[in-house]
């Protein structure tokens, strides 16, 4: 019996069918022919429960048959509970079937369709893909947030993005500049050479999903496989990942309260064809790149004629002193690849970021980045984020989310000082968006950390950002997160005192015994 539409439940869209076919030479009739396609549509999981089925009519007109080999289809499709008929609101895939049928991986009809390989064969995938696996997404959500955004705009931005999304043009549809929306560049620019120092044009401006594809699209234009590249020991994993997918060789150069040590970079791998550094605010240890480090680096380079790959990720949150001005800016043979993101000044999900590429290497980091997806990011936000930033929104934002973490952060040090004073070490500069913290000689971070998280604390370990073993642990404290007010610093401090005292005893006790 027919079901009235208006007891329909949470019925869909007749949306997408898989086009069928039908095989006129065959004994089958027709009518079972189309039976079965649905019925197969319907347990692969191409047509979902609730959706709505062409009319009789519709279907007949499109396979360019008769209606009534469509009717018998249907009817014996209701019959068996596949169809379910709503009075004067068309024939949709039944409810009835259970939702748990539909998943993958339960036994249900789904995954008695799924393909399973039937041969022996080998299965051989690029080497390239174990390189390439790392803590990327899930380690950036849960180490330290990557902005508060309760203290988002989310109101201002709306209405840019709808101002662009309402009277969008032809002209934004299509495959557009690769190297991105021409006045978002020339506002990058702008901004870039007032507040960094960078000295560029627009024409040097490449618009990427993010610094990770901006990362990956560097290191594919400038390294060879098994190219050597210095990384930063510690330093940033997904840039590990980058450069591993490119086939370089990663020469781990250690870090201390000066930034990379050129020197040691020098005597382990002079040849290298690339270095990744953060030098405004090295990730993860927060220490900025003095000065004398910074010329050297840039000799060896232009002596080498390698390349320095400078992620500039967060420099818009300095709490004391004056800003620091980029690598790129001292750079005078055009060694230095600028990479910057929107990620902790906007949000994550915005995936823009932006290169600033030597303006002879620009036409190669075209090719690569038509190969790799053809244009930059959707046009759409790069228009409401040029108004976001030439409106004053850009500046206004920085300047109050400034205030925010910058009071977390202070909260955070006067914690650690009053109560953990001896048992975490803060180091770094007064910037960013979490706090290192060096645990005692001896105390193994991620035992540490596996108990904090059981208390709810968000932290990470050190020890995650070494290619190598770490000499000591430490742990990684985000405040940019929702919710972290300053007045939680406290009972967090307090907490961790309380875990690492206990190890401390322990340990002690071992090494006692
Ligand atoms: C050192 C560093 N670089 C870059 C990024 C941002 O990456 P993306 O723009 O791909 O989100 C992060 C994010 O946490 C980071 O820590």
């Amino acid at each position: 019996m027919a079901t009235s539409a208006e007891s329909a439940v949470n019925r869909r869209h007749a949306s997408f069918m898989p086009p069928m076919e039908l095989d006129f030479g065959s004994e089958t009739p027709l009518y079972r022919q189309i039976s079965v396609w649905f019925q197969r549509a319907i347990l692969a999981g191409h047509l979902q429960p609730g959706q709505r089925v062409p009319s009789t009519r519709a279907l007949a007109k499109e396979l360019r048959i008769s209606r009534i080999p469509v009717l018998g289809a249907y009817e014996l499709l209701i019959a068996e509970g596949y169809f379910q008929p709503f009075v004067g609101a068309g024939t949709c895939v039944s409810q009835a079937i259970p939702d748990a049928t539909f998943r993958p991986g339960r036994g249900g009809l789904a995954s008695a369709v799924a393909i399973e390989p039937e041969s022996t064969a080998r299965r051989t995938i690029s080497r390239r893909v174990s390189d390439m696996a790392g803590p990327a997404q899930a380690w950036l959500e849960r180490c330290r947030g990557c902005t508060d955004l309760e203290h988002f705009p989310i109101g201002v931005w709306s209405k840019l993005v709808n101002r662009h999304a309402r009277k969008i043009s032809p002209k934004i549809m299509g495959y557009g500049d690769p190297m991105g929306y021409a006045p978002f560049r020339e506002a990058i620019a702008e901004y870039l050479g007032a507040f960094r120092a960078v000295k560029c044009d627009p024409s040097q401006i490449l618009i990427t999903t993010g610094a990770q594809q901006g990362l990956l699209i560097s290191a594919l234009t400038v390294l060879d496989p098994n190219d050597g590249a210095w990384i930063e020991e510690p330093g940033y994993p997904a840039a590990y990942q980058a450069l591993r997918a490119a086939g370089a060789q990663l020469v781990p150069i250690p870090v201390d309260r000066e930034g990379l040590d050129v020197e040691r970079g020098i005597q382990m791998g002079r040849r290298a064809r690339a270095a990744f550094v953060t030098p405004s605010h090295q990730f993860p240890l927060g220490v900025t790149m003095s000065a004398s480090r910074r010329i050297e680096l840039l000799s060896w380079a232009a002596r080498e004629g390698a390349w320095i790959i400078e992620d500039d990720y967060d420099s818009e949150y300095r709490f004391g002193g004056n800003p620091i001005a980029s690598l790129q800016g001292l750079d005078t043979d055009g060694r230095v690849i600028y990479l910057g993101t929107l990620t902790k000044v906007m949000f994550p999900a915005l995936r823009l970021g932006f290169l600033v590429v030597p303006k002879d290497l620009v036409g190669s980091f075209l090719n690569v980045r038509n190969a790799n997806d053809t244009f930059s990011t959707s046009v759409l936000y790069q228009m409401a984020m040029t108004d976001f930033i030439r409106e004053g929104h850009f500046s206004r934002h920085i300047k109050r989310m400034r205030a925010v973490y910058m009071e977390r952060r202070k909260a955070l040090a006067a914690a650690i000082r009053a109560q953990a004073d001896g048992l975490l070490e803060v180091i770094g500069e007064d910037a960013g968006l979490h706090v290192v913290t060096l645990l005692p000689p001896g105390i193994n971070d991620v035992e540490v950390v596996t108990k904090a998280r059981q208390l709810g604390l968000r932290v990470n370990t050190l020890s995650e950002c070494y290619a190598r073993s770490p000499a000591r642990g430490g742990l990684m404290l985000g405040y940019a997160y929702a919710n972290s007010d300053a007045q939680k610093m406290g009972s967090t401090v307090e907490a961790l005192n309380a875990i690492i005292s206990t190890h401390m005893a322990k340990h002690r006790s071992i090494s006692v015994a």
